[in-house]
């Protein structure tokens, strides 16, 4: 009975932002190049993509900005009103404040204003599905053409290389791998472009109300750092663990059922139990560890932010008094700030879903760079009778190349011979049988029929 190879822990990953240990590629920049490479076909579309992101986020980015007149507008209606009630108050007194013309709100202005915002918004909406729409047949065309090719070299590749990987690793690189390229492609991309414009627009915009409270909300930004850095520091060691541990029990209960016959046979019922039970507390404890640590970051990042918005109403509060800012803008600003954590988080979130599809492109490629199965000397005889004289001559062969298996030898066997092949078990009787198929290439000598 052997480990589970299916299983893997990759307890030297790299963190995740929430301190999930993530797979890390061995070759970041080469791999993502030559990923790079397949989408250049889609170059144009590509380009297309970004362009109408950029578009769509803009549209959508000064909306506060718009709504912001607006509600200065009525503010100063509002306060108009005021004014002139105060300045009359004993009409108000009296009740007779109906006869003074009072100015009332600029309901054309607003009207003209809530039609812009509605434009902008629906040309968001037009941009951020024709994106989609695009980015779709991108990614979908991409990775038809990664399968293609995978395809393609599981066929050329040799005996050999099914041998040394269990089915399951092949396949997981054939279909998860490519999955993960694929949603990749289709969702984080998109959404990595969004955010870091997004990002990008919101400082102009905050920058465009006051800079003095953009420096605020900006300043918070290291917080947001040291706190989930922190978390993660002791989180990292419990997903690692958690992970390790998670293996170790497939790994166990895969043997415990698939052995269960000899189990029995040797009455090893009780010590399998406790072994499983000892897997699972190891993992419980790291589990929970690790799941509360990671949970507690969200709420930290809320905390966070709250105070953010606490000092930020306060000081544009009191810029406002000064008159050096209208109500518009502080609740625009406030706007602002509130969205402006949310695409820091998800680019974050994304640079690791992009080092793990890195990874998985790596394994993909593994396989494309495999060494081929070598192609029959062209051209090729075909003995239409053959007559049974088979010759081995100075063969060397070995499955490993550092165990050396046959050396050196000879066979002649003469049309019409029997031969009987003799030997201890794993002495390579099966082995010669599947040299003279050409299941495997020979290391040196020759073969021949
Ligand atoms: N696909 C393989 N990859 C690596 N090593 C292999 C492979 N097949 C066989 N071996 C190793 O090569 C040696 C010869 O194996 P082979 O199967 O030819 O022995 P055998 O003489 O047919 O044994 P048996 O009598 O048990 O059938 C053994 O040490 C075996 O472990
Ligand atoms: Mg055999």
């Amino acid at each position: 009975m052997k480990e589970n190879k299916s299983v893997k822990s990759n307890s030297d990953g790299v963190m995740g932002s929430l301190g999930v240990p993530k797979e890390k590629a061995k070759d970041f920049k080469g791999t993502l190049k030559r990923l790079l490479g397949y989408l250049k076909p889609q170059k144009t579309n590509f380009i297309l993509v970004i362009i109408f992101a950029i578009f769509s986020t803009i549209f959508s980015i000064v909306g506060p900005k718009i709504t912001g007149l607006a509600i200065t507008r009525v503010v100063e209606g509002v306060m108009g009103k005021f004014a002139v009630m105060s300045k009359n108050s004993d009409l108000v007194k009296s009740g007779k404040i109906g006869n003074i013309k009072l100015p009332g709100l600029d309901f054309p202005y607003i009207e003209r204003i809530i039609l812009i915002l509605l434009g902008l918004y629906l040309l968001s909406a037009l941009f951020g599905y024709l994106q989609n729409y695009i980015m779709a047949g991108v990614a979908q065309k991409t990775v038809y053409n990664l399968r293609k090719d995978v395809n393609h070299k599981l066929s050329l590749l040799p005996l050999k290389f099914y041998d040394a990987r269990t089915h399951g690793e092949i396949l997981s690189r054939v279909t998860n791998d490519i999955d993960n390229i694929s949603t990749t492609l289709q969702q984080s991309l998109t959404q990595l472009i969004t955010s870091v414009i997004t990002i990008i627009g919101i400082i102009v915009m905050m920058l465009s109300i006051s800079p003095i409270m953009t420096l605020v909300v900006v300043l918070t930004l290291p917080l947001y750092i040291v706190a989930t850095a922190s978390v993660a520091k002791y989180s990292q060691k419990h997903f690692a663990e958690q992970q390790k541990q998670i293996g170790a029990l497939n790994g166990h209960v895969e043997e415990m059922y698939t052995g269960n016959n000899i189990i029995k046979s040797f009455g090893r019922k009780k010590d399998c139990i406790e072994k499983f039970e000892t897997i699972n507390d190891k993992l419980y404890n790291s589990g929970w560890k690790a799941q509360f640590m990671s949970g507690m970051i969200m709420p930290m990042m809320t905390f966070i932010g709250n105070i953010g918005y606490v000092i930020i109403c306060v000081f544009g509060g009191y810029l406002a008094t000064l008159g050096k800012i209208s109500i518009g803008d502080i609740q625009a600003f406030i706007q602002y700030s509130s969205q402006f954590t949310q695409p820091i988080v998800q680019a974050a979130n994304i640079t690791n879903i992009i080092q793990s599809t890195i990874a998985s492109s790596e394994r993909v490629f593994e396989i494309l760079d495999e060494i081929e199965e070598l192609p029959d000397a062209s051209p090729n005889t075909i003995i239409e009778f053959p007559k049974g004289a088979v010759k081995f001559e100075h063969v060397d062969f070995s499955y490993k190349s550092d165990e050396s298996l046959i050396e050196n030898m000879n066979i002649d066997v003469k049309p019409g011979h029997t031969i009987a092949i003799v030997g201890p078990t794993g002495a390579g009787k099966t082995t010669l049988v599947n040299l003279l198929m050409r299941f495997y290439e020979i290391d040196a000598g020759k073969i021949s029929i």
